[in-house]
C-alpha cells in the first residue's frame, strides 16, 4: 500500500461521551498493537484536561500541552496533556492536532467525556478521521453513543462502536442487544472483556496489550487494531 505524498496522516479519535468507559486505555492498547504489531508510526495525543493517557504510559502533565515537545513511550510519540487543555480554543486545538500529524502516521487521539468540547469538533473536520465509540457496556451508556455516532455521521466521518467491560450480567446482554439493534454494521463484533489486567497493567503504566496481550482485554483489543488495519482503516 503506497502513501499519497499530499497524506497527512491519519486521526483515530476515542470517544465515548460519558467518563470512565474507557476510552483512555483503549488508546493506549490500541496506539501499542498498532505500533508494535503493525509497524504503524503512531502518536497518542491527550486532548483531556485530567492528563490520564499522560499518566498511563508513566509520564507527566505538562504545563503548556499546545508547545510541549512530545516524548517517546513504548515505541509511540506521545503528546502529552494538562490541566490548561481545559480552556483553550477550536482554533488553538486544531493547529495542536496539525502538528502531531505526519504523514504515513496515524494519531491516536484521546477524547474528554463530553461532547460539546472543542476536542469532538477539531477531530470531526478532520476529513481523515475515524471515531472508535468505546461505550462501558451499560443501558446508561447508549444515548450518548447515539449521539457521538450522529455526531459523526453528520461530518461524514467514518466510526466504530466497540463495547467495553462484557461480563455475564443482564444489563451487560441488554445494552448489547439495543447496539446491535441501533447499530448494526457500525457495531464491532469483536467486544472487550471486562479483566483484571487492565488494572494490573494500569499499576504498572503500561498499555493492557504490552503488559498482558495474551488476557481477554487485551486480545479484544488486538483484534480491533487487526480489524482496522485490514480494512484500510489505519
Ligand atoms: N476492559 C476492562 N476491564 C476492567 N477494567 C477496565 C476495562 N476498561 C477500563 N477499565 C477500568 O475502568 C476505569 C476507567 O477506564 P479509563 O480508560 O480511564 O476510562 P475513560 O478514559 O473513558 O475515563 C479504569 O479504572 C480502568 O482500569
Ligand atoms: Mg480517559
Amino acid at each position: 500500500m503506497s502513501v499519497r505524498q499530499s497524506d497527512s496522516g491519519r486521526v483515530l479519535a476515542v470517544g465515548s461521551g460519558k467518563g470512565g468507559t474507557g476510552k483512555t486505555t483503549v488508546a493506549a492498547a490500541i496506539g501499542y498493537a498498532l505500533a508494535t504489531e503493525h509497524h504503524r508510526d503512531i502518536a497518542l495525543v491527550d486532548f483531556d484536561p485530567q492528563g490520564s493517557l499522560t499518566r498511563f504510559t508513566g509520564q507527566r502533565a505538562v504545563a503548556d500541552p499546545l508547545h510541549a515537545e512530545p516524548v517517546e513511550v513504548h515505541g509511540m510519540t506521545l503528546y502529552r496533556g494538562g490541566a490548561t487543555l481545559a480552556g483553550v480554543s477550536s482554533a488553538a486545538l486544531g493547529k495542536h492536532l496539525a502538528r502531531t500529524m505526519r504523514p504515513g502516521r496515524t494519531v491516536v487521539v484521546d477524547l474528554r467525556p463530553m461532547l460539546d468540547d472543542p476536542g469532538h469538533a477539531v477531530v470531526l473536520a478532520e476529513a481523515r478521521a475515524f471515531l472508535l465509540i468505546v461505550p462501558e457496556l451499560n443501558p446508561e451508556s447508549i444515548p450518548e453513543t447515539r449521539k457521538l455516532a450522529a455526531m459523526a455521521e453528520a461530518r461524514g466521518i467514518g466510526y466504530r462502536i466497540v463495547g467495553n467491560k462484557e461480563e455475564n450480567r443482564r444489563p451487560v446482554k441488554r445494552a448489547l442487544g439495543f447496539l446491535q439493534s441501533g447499530f448494526g454494521a457500525q457495531l464491532s463484533q469483536t467486544v472487550i472483556r471486562r479483566g483484571a489486567a487492565v488494572a494490573e497493567a494500569h499499576e504498572r503504566l503500561l498499555p493492557v496489550t504490552a503488559y498482558a496481550p495474551d488476557s481477554p482485554p487485551a486480545l479484544a483489543i488486538r483484534a480491533i487494531a487487526d480489524e482496522l488495519v485490514a480494512e484500510g482503516i489505519v
